[in-house]
């Protein structure tokens, strides 16, 4: 029998990730597809059961059980729940078939080297979903795909440092362990970068849907033209759904939006979403912020030494690969109805206004210190915009 793979390559348009037939992202698959992911009910994954159960597919899960979805929750009525251990027990794995895989809850290299080798032979395609933490050390102006990742600490670290390589470290081994098993047509890796949305199980983003629709004086850290880049987690889950349908293969950066933004860009893009009335206060010094432990607040981080590059990360060839995006406005908007519905405890929403590491418990007294010394950057403080060390 013929493949869907194979009959692609017969044709004179043989399909690769980059060049897929016209219309072919915008359409459904021609045939209804089982997906096995690997994870599935915490923040990506429910995005990808819905939009996969939308288009018709089936779809499986792979937990230890304990993990509830805060979101499409009665959709998993609909879904075959595996339980096992990524750590010790893929007996629910064994012989059995999908036509695609998506590894969402890849913690460490070893388990996704037992999964796809577990699965080679009876599972078409192994989506990883890895991350633009890869790149760690940020130090490019434009990180592409073919920036090749650490595999090993740097020998030259200063004790204390491993700790913020370790991740991306993890992610590009994994990676490695996917298309060893694999084979480099039949993997597909996806870096997203922040994603963002509906479901976030960390609070890093929160800040600015709760903090906008309060209004008032709202604390912007940052210079006007920072780079910014955050994803709807909708764009990435949906986006890998379709990319298992067109059977790609490759390595794509999941980073948006859709054109390069500036940190102010985006605080008036998010804040249009409300009709609260703010007024905004710069604070433009990297040294003050720092002071006030103020070095990033998701999408916004300070652009400086090993982080200058996270937001100068290359998009076009997932574009190309047909990732689209959702407007900011759609984001802010249906991440605040979540985090405002019962989906999100009463606990954590207090935590993020008044907990003990609240920044916005904080805001007051630092734009109070701000402003007391004139609201203007120290003289030499503020590091040109292009500095890196
Ligand atoms: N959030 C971001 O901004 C961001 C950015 C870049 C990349 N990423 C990557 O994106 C991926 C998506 O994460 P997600 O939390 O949204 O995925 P998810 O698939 O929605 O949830 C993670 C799942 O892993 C399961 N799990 C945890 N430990 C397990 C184990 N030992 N055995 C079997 N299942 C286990 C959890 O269920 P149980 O607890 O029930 O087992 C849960 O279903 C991660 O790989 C992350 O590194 C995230």
């Amino acid at each position: 029998m013929t493949t869907r793979r194979e009959f692609l390559a017969l044709g004179a348009g043989a399909a690769t990730a980059m060049s897929l037939p016209h219309g072919w992202f915008e359409g459904q698959g021609s045939r209804t597809l089982r997906i096995l992911i690997l994870g599935g009910t915490s923040f990506l994954g429910p995005h990808q059961v819905a939009y996969a159960l939308e288009r018709g597919h089936t779809v499986s899960t792979f937990t230890r059980g304990r993990t509830r979805p805060s979101i499409h929750a009665h959709l998993f009525d609909e879904v075959e729940q595996l339980v096992g251990d990524r750590e010790s027990d893929l007996e629910a794995l064994r012989g059995r078939q999908w036509d695609a895989v998506i590894d969402n809850s890849g913690r460490n290299a070893e388990w996704t080297r037992n999964s796809a080798r577990l699965l080679a032979d009876s599972v078409q395609t192994y989506l990883y979903t890895s991350s633009t933490g890869v790149y760690y050390p940020y130090l490019g102006d434009d990180i592409g795909e073919e920036t090749e990742p650490a595999l090993e600490l740097p020998p030259d670290l200063a004790p204390g440092d491993d700790g913020a390589y370790d991740y991306g470290i993890m992610k590009a081994r994994s990676e490695a362990e996917a298309r060893a098993a694999f084979g480099a047509r039949r993997t597909i890796v996806v870096r997203p970068g922040y994603m963002v949305g509906p479901a976030d199980q960390t609070n890093r983003f929160a800040y600015w849907p709760v903090r906008l629709a309060r209004g008032g004086r709202v604390m912007v850290p940052g210079r006007a033209d920072d780079p910014v880049q955050y994803i709807d987690v909708r764009d990435v889950a949906e986006w890998m759904i379709r990319l298992c349908e067109a059977e790609a293969s490759g390595t794509f950066n999941a980073v948006g939006p859709s054109s390069d933004t500036g940190m102010h860009q985006f605080v008036h893009g998010a804040h249009a979403t409300f009709a609260s009335p703010a007024e905004f206060v710069a604070i433009d010094d990297y040294a003050f912020l720092r002071e006030h432990g103020v070095r990033f607040v998701v999408p916004w981080i300070m652009p400086i030494d090993n982080e200058y590059g996270s937001a100068r990360i290359r998009r076009h060839k997932a574009v190309e690969a047909g990732l689209t995006y959702r407007p900011l406005a759609d984001t802010v908007r249906d991440f605040h109805r979540w985090w405002n519905s019962d989906a999100v405890s009463a606990d954590r929403r207090e935590g993020l206004l008044s907990g003990p590491r609240s920044l916005m418990a904080r805001e007051p007294e630092i734009l109070r210190v701000w402003e007391a010394r004139g609201g203007v950057s120290a003289p030499g403080a503020v590091l040109p915009s292009s500095a890196r060390h």
